[in-house]
């Protein structure tokens, strides 16, 4: 289990991370979405003990990252969201050397690396110099390479980013291969849904806030109470703006000059919406008002921006 508490991270007075709190079950598949700079990266490096928390803690199974670091990494595979530079190495050349610095033994890492590179489906890069793979397999390389000392844990940053969608599906199998395993696996991604394909529980963060948790049923059910509306007058765009800009439920008001609509956030309830209705065609000669049909990625953008998306 992982226990995230009142993680923060400040860089001079801007929080990076802002009192994270967070329980992660073991086995479970957590995904962390958020755009970027939303503290992604930044959640991950501490719990991978690369980066010091400015205050608070977390605790693997009980043991705590900033006390106990050390035995933090024996369980902990990470995939950090860049590569790095490995001249004139090659693919079995690269996880022998991060199985050593794990004090993996020879003959097993010799056993132990046709696996992996199996698991990834990289059997035949084997010889390959690092630096010729192509980007989507240097991240599965990056992903053998963090399961080297068969951590409990993953953690992986981006993963699938700039993957092809084949790439991206095959990525998502060895993923569900490792939590069949019995792996607890952390990922991060700015895309909702494709977290939501692959992940059982899901934590949305926006400017180093924990803003919404839970599975991923329940984050769609409480990101869409935020929803999207869009009204067309048979007047100018300019008025129905003026109209609506001083509710207090409403904000990001969105011009779309080509359908002669706008569009807001609406944070009200059905019955204050009804009632928004009910004025605003008391004034105006309203066409049409109406919420926007919602797909995760909307919803998404809208809350991490306080803007509709389109
Ligand atoms: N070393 C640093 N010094 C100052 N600010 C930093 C430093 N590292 C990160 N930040 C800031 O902290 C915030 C969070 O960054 P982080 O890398 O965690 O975001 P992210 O969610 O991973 O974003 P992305 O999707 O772009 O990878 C950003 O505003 C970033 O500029
Ligand atoms: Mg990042």
């Amino acid at each position: 289990m992982i226990e995230i508490i009142g993680l923060t991270k400040k860089y001079g007075s801007f929080y990076a991370l802002q009192d994270l709190n967070l329980t992660i079950e073991e086995g479970v598949v957590f995904g962390f979405v958020g755009a970027n700079g939303a503290g992604k990266s930044t959640t991950f490096s501490i719990l991978s003990t690369l980066l010091q928390p400015t205050a608070g803690d977390a605790f693997i199974n009980g043991v705590s990252i900033t006390k106990n670091p050390q035995e933090i990494r024996s369980r902990i595979g990470y995939m950090p969201d860049f590569f790095g530079v490995y001249d004139q190495l090659k693919a079995e050349e690269y996880l022998d050397f991060y199985g050593a610095s794990y004090g993996i033994k020879s003959d097993e890492r010799k056993a132990l690396i046709p696996k992996l590179l199996s698991l990834v489906n990289l059997e035949d890069k084997r010889y390959e110099y690092v630096d010729h793979l192509s980007r989507g397999m240097k991240q599965r390389l990056c992903l053998a390479r963090s399961l080297i000392h068969d951590p409990e844990i993953l953690i992986l940053d981006e993963p699938a980013s700039g993957l092809d969608p084949r790439a991206r599906v095959e990525m998502r199998d060895i993923l569900k291969q490792l939590k069949s395993m019995g792996k607890t696996i952390l990922i991060s991604s700015h895309i909702l849904p494709e977290l939501a394909e692959m992940c059982d529980n899901i934590g949305v963060i926006d400017s180093g806030k924990l803003i919404a948790h839970g599975s991923v049923h329940e984050i769609q059910a409480q990101l869409q109470q935020d929803k999207i509306l869009h009204v067309r007058a048979a007047i100018e765009t300019a008025e129905l703006v003026r109209f609506f800009e001083g509710d207090p439920f409403v904000s990001g008001i969105t011009i779309d000059e080509g359908s002669g609509s706008i569009s807001f956030h609406y944070r009200g309830d059905d019955l204050q919406q009804a009632e928004l209705l009910k004025q605003v065609s008391a004034v105006l000669p309203i066409l049409s008002f109406h919420p926007e049909e919602t797909d995760l990625e909307d919803v998404f953008m809208a809350i991490t921006k306080g803007v509709a998306s389109k």
